[in-house]
């Protein structure tokens, strides 16, 4: 099992990126646009990090849960605790080996499956996470030619194809299947858009 903090080094300055804070505020504004979100709603944040994507859905619901295998970033997350506007928790957990034991009405998550090898496996897992009617709200990158990540993270996608992800999904059993473009992180070199896809547990 690989134990080691690929965050480590880069937690405490996260936050100070503006293109970062910028993408998540992104992300949580399609969120809004496609999910309908409530004050009686328990999320969870998956891959949360220092919790950009939670700071900014915060407002619209009761409880997100903070899941995230490295403990450097999930430190800045609880460093930031008071600042969210509503209840949070934090779980360190490795979502490639372990399973959580709990049922969410929602799951979002920002930049972070890409950093998972077994995408099928993964979609499987969130589906058993959910309450009926549960949905997830995912945004990451776009196919792209590796040239995102200046340095190993754990990086073990260059992106995604939008076609491959939705067969993935929907062989999980997710139903309504949509895909837009959330954002677009400019660097010097390139450009890379970000999706979000957003799908449902209707459960007959
Ligand atoms: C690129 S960061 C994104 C953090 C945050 N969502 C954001 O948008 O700023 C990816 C996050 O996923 C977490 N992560 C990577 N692999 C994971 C795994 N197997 N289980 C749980 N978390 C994981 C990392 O520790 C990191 O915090």
């Amino acid at each position: 099992m690989n134990t080691k903090d690929h965050f480590a080094h880069k937690s405490k300055s996260w936050d100070m990126s503006s293109k970062r804070v910028k993408n998540a505020r992104a992300i949580s504004e399609a969120i809004f646009k496609n999910i309908t979100l409530d004050k009686k709603m328990e999320l969870m944040d998956f891959g949360a990090g220092t919790g950009l994507l939670t700071y900014f859905i915060a407002p619209k619901v009761r409880k997100i849960v903070a899941v995230d295998n490295s403990p450097s970033m999930l430190e800045q997350f609880r460093e930031k605790s008071d600042e969210f506007e509503c209840e949070t928790e934090i779980i360190q957990k490795d979502m490639s080996t372990e399973i959580l034991e709990r049922k969410f009405d929602g799951i979002i998550s920002s930049m972070t499956i890409h950093h998972l090898e077994d995408i099928p496996a993964l979609f499987s897992k969130l589906y058993g996470m959910l309450n009926e009617n549960g949905f997830i709200a995912i945004a990451d990158l776009d196919s792209e030619d590796g040239s995102f990540h200046s340095e190993d993270t754990g990086v073990h996608h260059f992106g995604f194809d939008r076609e491959e992800l939705k067969r993935i999904v929907s062989d999980a059993g997710f139903e309504k299947i949509h895909f837009e473009t959330a954002s677009i992180i400019k660097k010097p070199h390139r450009d890379f858009p970000i999706f979000l896809m957003t799908s449902f547990k209707i459960e007959d």
